[in-house]
């Protein structure tokens, strides 16, 4: 099938890839002519496991090409978008005005196939009722719109594309345009659906928007939950590690998303939970999302307790202390750093006067090709740890948690540690002469 995808960042290339790998004809589509040209040669303009080779893959295959110039969209039957929604300046609600201006940028390119009508599909993570206003702006040019929010994790990416666990169809109410969209939809997936069997849930519009900031919440409330109970564990010298342990024995409890540290970032929870009580604020059911304040509250504690922290193992004074950061992006395996929490601590003990040493595998080379930040970048740990009166563990790399303690312990001015991932081993780390300081354990 001949497919467009409009917006080409983490989530919309990503996705462009996936549907070429399905062996569908795809263009992508940005306003952005460095990240297209970067594309269009099969390289990613970020860092995500497996998305090089799925781009060079389909990209050299002729399947997979990138324009700037949305009349490239002509032929395609189904069109998604696929733009970032990011926290308005000023406010918690989101920014729309990507979606808005991707749909107004489409509208005059739609035209319907030999297989029928064009298929607009929705994928960003949009506030709740923005589907049924572009969907009377689509069917008012002959198309149809159906929402199908993406779950996507950062540094999964291509496996939770090609591989979700579920798909959910927003559908119009009309039965003969949802029927429309539907089909297409199956088509685009048939991999998913018939050879993979993946659920596909068939639901309104109003339903799709929220299973995806729902989801979100959920997610970000299980991390501040357990993040909560970290600070009741510092109160009374409770190891919250092994009670994330106990209670998500319980299988209606889980293991997952109980990690205590520093708290999440990133470009989607952070933003999606603010977006969503704005929203409910407009609607008159604020009250209903109240809690999500609490969860964005405790997600800044913990920041602030890493500073604090790291203040009093200062004595007191950041000013003129080398301080070693590790991780810059918000979680492993990605470079992205929109709302980490590892770069806002750097900031802000930077601030505070402390000679900030940042190193990260991925964002650091970008990092050191920005020139706003005031802090050091070092290319490797121990390069940054190196003379540091403090080290901080703050995104959980893989190369991070495997520092050998002994073999770096002559490297610091002072040996002491902040594990805000909870993530080392701290007898390894005592024996070796560390101070060793972990999120919620003794
Ligand atoms: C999230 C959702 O998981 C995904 O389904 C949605 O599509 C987009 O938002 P992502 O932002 O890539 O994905 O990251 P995720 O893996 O969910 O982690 C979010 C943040 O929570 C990270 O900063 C991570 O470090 C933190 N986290 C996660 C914890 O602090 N503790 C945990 O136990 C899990």
């Amino acid at each position: 099938m001949q497919i467009s995808v409009i917006g080409c960042g983490y989530l919309g290339a990503v996705h462009a890839a996936s549907m070429a790998e399905l062996g569908h004809d795809v263009v992508g589509i940005d306003v952005d002519e460095a990240k297209v040209a970067v594309l269009s040669a099969g390289r990613a303009p970020f860092h995500e496991p497996g998305f090089d080779e799925l781009l060079e893959r389909n990209v050299s295959a002729g399947r997979l090409r990138f324009s700037t110039d949305f009349a490239d969209v002509a032929g395609a039957r189904v069109h998604f978008i696929g733009v970032g929604t990011p926290q308005q300046a000023g406010s918690y609600a989101a920014d729309l005005s990507q979606v808005n201006g991707a749909v107004a940028s489409l509208l005059p390119h739609l035209a319907p196939t030999a297989d029928g009508p064009a298929v607009v599909v929705g994928k960003s993570t949009v506030p709740v009722g923005t589907a049924a206003g572009i969907a009377a702006q689509v069917e008012a040019r002959g198309g149809v719109l159906v929402w199908n929010p993406e779950f996507l994790r950062e540094g999964f990416a291509v496996q939770d594309t090609i591989s979700p666990d579920r798909m959910v169809y927003g559908l119009p109410t009309d039965p003969d345009a949802a029927e429309t969209a539907r089909a297409a939809l199956d088509e685009v997936y048939d991999n998913l659906i018939n050879d993979q069997a993946i659920p596909r849930l068939l639901t309104d519009y109003a339903t799709a928007e929220l299973v995806k900031v729902a989801a979100n919440s959920f997610l970000a409330t299980k991390i501040s939950f357990i993040n909560a109970m970290a600070e009741l564990c510092e109160a009374t010298g409770a190891d919250v590690t092994q009670l994330a342990a106990a209670i998500g024995h319980d299988d209606r409890i889980g293991h997952k998303f109980l990690r205590a540290g520093v708290g999440f970032g990133g470009g989607c929870l952070p933003k999606d939970i603010r977006a969503f009580m704005a929203r409910a604020e407009e609607l008159g059911v604020d009250e209903a999302l109240g809690f999500l304040r609490e969860v964005d509250s405790i997600n800044d504690r913990r920041r602030d307790h890493v500073i604090t922290l790291a203040t009093d193992l200062l004595g007191g004074q950041p000013a003129g202390k080398k301080v070693a950061v590790l991780g810059a992006s918000f979680k492993p395996d990605t470079d992205d750093m929109r709302n980490s929490p590892a770069l806002d601590i750097a900031h802000r003990l930077n601030a505070a006067g402390a000679h900030v040493v940042v190193t990260d595998p991925q964002a650091g080379p970008i990092l050191a090709t920005q020139n706003h930040h005031d802090f050091t970048i070092a290319d490797t740990p121990e390069q940054a740890i190196t003379g540091a009166d403090l080290t901080l563990l703050l995104t959980e790399w893989r190369h991070f948690r495997d520092l050998d303690p002994a073999a770096i312990a002559d490297l610091p001015h002072q040996r002491a540690i902040i594990d805000g991932r909870n993530v080392l081993d701290p007898q390894q780390w005592r024996t070796a002469g560390w101070t060793y300081h972990a999120m919620g354990r003794p």
